[in-house]
């Protein structure tokens, strides 16, 4: 019977991001730079023992639900036998994967076989010229593809996630929103964080500007959501297929309700996404440590588990020690 695993908060935790490689194959503004961040060394990621290991070690403490992140999780190589082997995790209820959606089209069926049935994919634009300019890279019709894929396939749920920037995207909340008339999507608008590698400008627009514009659409109702302890508020257009989420990591923070944990390619556990500690679980794994052993390391991360943020969006991006692609989101 797993642990109820808690913080000195009370906060519940039952939820880890794994990172399964910092190499991505688009080059999202707000996320790194035009010619990248370094990459990892070969030696320096888990492999898929290590990080197979890791899952059964974290559900036998309390963790119920993994989601799988990047980079781009599906440039890893055989990513498909790690999914499989993982959703065999005891323990494990949910497998959930976040990705840009590029490969999506190809690995849609291969997933679902693995045992991912949520999938969260990022969406910024629909519009290609501008999907090119975000991201740097000319492939919305190929996203656009992915995402009809999964939708065929029978993901449940499929959350989009668009990074809402002043003067970038802004001018799309409305027609991102309108999507959930003709599909049953979750379409989330995230705002923007200030992270090390963005272009240099103040982009933020508040959750609460957001939902202002999306009020005028038409009347926005609250919606339940399976998942109550995510970072999203949840509504709905009444007769609309999907629903709307909105993530203000910023201006109205989550952290009293944080469920989570997060691992990075390289092993570091941390346990805020904007925190300047990491704990090293690498070289434990490599060390022939004990299953008990990492576990006390583990445990020890999370009593130290910050009780929230301080960010606000005038602070600078230094505040953050890796970008957002080292660490999944
Ligand atoms: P589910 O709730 O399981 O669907 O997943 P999720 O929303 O946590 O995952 P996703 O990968 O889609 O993340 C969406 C956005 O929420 C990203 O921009 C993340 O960086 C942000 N986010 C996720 N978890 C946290 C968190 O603990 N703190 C903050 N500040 N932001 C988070
Ligand atoms: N601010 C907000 N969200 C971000 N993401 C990546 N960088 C940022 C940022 N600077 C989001 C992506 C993706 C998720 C994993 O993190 O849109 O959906
Ligand atoms: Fe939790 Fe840290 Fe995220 Fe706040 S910023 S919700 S404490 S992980």
């Amino acid at each position: 019977m797993p642990l109820s695993l808690k913080d000195p908060y009370q906060r519940r935790i039952d939820y880890l991001r794994l990172s399964v490689t910092d190499r991505c194959n688009l080059r999202c503004t707000y996320c790194m730079p035009e010619e990248g961040v370094p990459r990892l060394d070969h030696q320096d990621v888990l492999n898929y023992e290590e990080i197979l290991r890791l899952a059964r070690i974290v559900t036998r403490m309390g963790i119920t639900k993994i989601r799988i992140t990047g980079g781009e999780p599906l440039v890893r190589k055989d990513i498909l036998f790690l999914c499989a082997n993982m959703a065999a995790t005891p323990g494990l209820r949910s497998l959930s994967l976040t990705t840009n959606g590029i490969l999506l089209a190809q690995y849609a069926r291969g997933l679902f076989v693995a045992g991912i049935k949520r999938i969260n994919i990022s969406l910024d634009t629909l519009k290609p010229e501008k999907y090119a300019m975000i991201t740097r890279r000319d492939c919305f019709e190929q996203v656009w593809e992915g995402i009809r894929a999964v939708q065929e396939t029978g993901f449940a749920p499929i959350k989009l996630n668009a990074v809402i920037m002043e003067g970038i995207n802004d001018d799309e909340i409305e027609d991102l929103a309108r999507l959930t008339y003709h599909y049953p999507f979750e379409v989330r608008f995230i705002e923007f964080m200030p992270f090390q590698s963005d272009d240099g400008h103040n982009r933020f627009v508040s959750a609460e500007e957001i939902l202002e514009r999306l009020a005028k659409v038409a009347p926005l109702l609250p919606a339940m959501s399976e998942n109550s302890n995510g970072p999203a508020r949840h509504y709905r257009f009444p007769n609309a297929l999907g629903k709307i989420g909105i993530i203000s990591p910023i201006s109205e923070h989550f952290c009293h309700t944080c469920n989570r944990l997060r691992v990075t390619a390289d092993g570091k556990l941390r346990t805020c996404l904007f925190s300047m500690e990491e704990t090293d679980l690498k070289t434990p794994l490599r060390q022939a440590a004990s299953d008990k052993e990492i576990m006390e390391v583990i445990y020890g991360a999370i009593s130290r588990k910050p009780e929230r943020h301080e960010l606000d969006h005038r602070v600078l991006r230094k505040c953050i020690s890796r970008p957002m692609v080292r660490i999944g989101g």
